[in-house]
């Protein structure tokens, strides 16, 4: 049986990276996509490439940070479908910046991608979920919140507060059966990790993990994919990390 056969799923920053193998993995589970990425044009192809395999996605283009463009995918999904089972919400930037260097503008548009994003979505995902009396919604923060980054504080503190929002709805919104958790992903191999990250930073990441391997986007899709499915319905406002073992609590 498939994991999320015919769950109506928005998946946030899907063109690429862990948003994208959240997709394809998704996809092979039955879901119903509704996809959305700042980059409509990318979107669009990851969307197209999962339909020319049979599988239903539809991609919009939509910045996280405004709620005017959030609404075109949701209410999609809710009028093709009359429901909204599983929101990911992945989409997130990380350009380094020291703190002594960083403009109020830097850290505001940090807060507002990573972090009040999470409130436009929720605003809409939550009100079918509450009137369904289900719901899956998994956040992606970021091992970093548990080791701390130099030149990363602006993410770090969007990353923490996502943790801290997710126990706190999960403890508001369990009383209508939504199950919110958070998955805190380590080095994962990405378009965005090539851009960002220094490569000898990120293998002495790999050599300090139990694992001695890099990890993927389909490492972070599979854990996406239980805390989606019925596997994970005695799990709510949990957060789990995975990291190839970089860090063990
Ligand atoms: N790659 C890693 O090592 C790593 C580690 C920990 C956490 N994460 C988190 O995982 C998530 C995905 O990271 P990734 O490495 O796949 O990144 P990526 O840069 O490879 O892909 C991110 C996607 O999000 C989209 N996006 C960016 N800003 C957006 C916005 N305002 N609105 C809508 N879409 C937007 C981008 O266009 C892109 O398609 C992020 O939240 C990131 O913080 C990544």
């Amino acid at each position: 049986m498939k994991l999320v056969d015919g769950k109506v799923t928005v998946i946030t920053g899907a063109a690429l990276g862990i948003g994208a193998g959240i997709a394809d993995m998704f996809a092979e589970q039955g879901a119903i996509l509704y996809l959305l990425d700042i980059d409509g044009a990318k979107c669009e192809e990851k969307a197209a490439e999962l339909r020319s395999k049979g599988y239903p996605a539809k991609a919009f283009r939509a910045d996280v940070s405004d709620p005017a463009q959030l609404r075109e995918p949701f209410e999609t999904a809710l009028k093709d479908h009359g429901r909204l089972e599983v929101v990911i919400n992945n989409a997130g930037i990380y350009p380094r910046r020291a703190f002594m260097d960083m403009t109020e503008a830097e850290w505001d548009q940090m807060q507002d991608v990573n972090l009040k994003s999470l409130f436009h979505i929720c605003k809409l995902a939550l009100p079918p979920m509450m009137a369904q009396r289900s719901g899956k919604i998994v956040n992606i923060s970021s091992v970093t919140f548990f080791k701390g980054m130099a030149l990363l504080s602006h993410y770090v503190a969007t990353k923490g507060g996502m943790i801290g929002f997710s126990r706190s709805l999960a403890r508001e919104m369990g009383p209508y059966n939504i199950h919110i958790n958070t998955v805190t992903p380590g080095a994962i191999k990405t378009e965005g990790e090539v851009v960002h990250a220094d490569p000898a930073a990120i293998a002495e990441i790999q050599r300090r993990q139990c694992l001695d391997r890099r990890l993927y986007p389909a490492d972070i899709a599979g854990v996406c994919l239980f805390l989606s499915s019925a596997l994970s319905d005695g799990m709510t406002g949990q957060t789990l990390n995975v990291d190839g073992g970089l860090i063990l609590y």
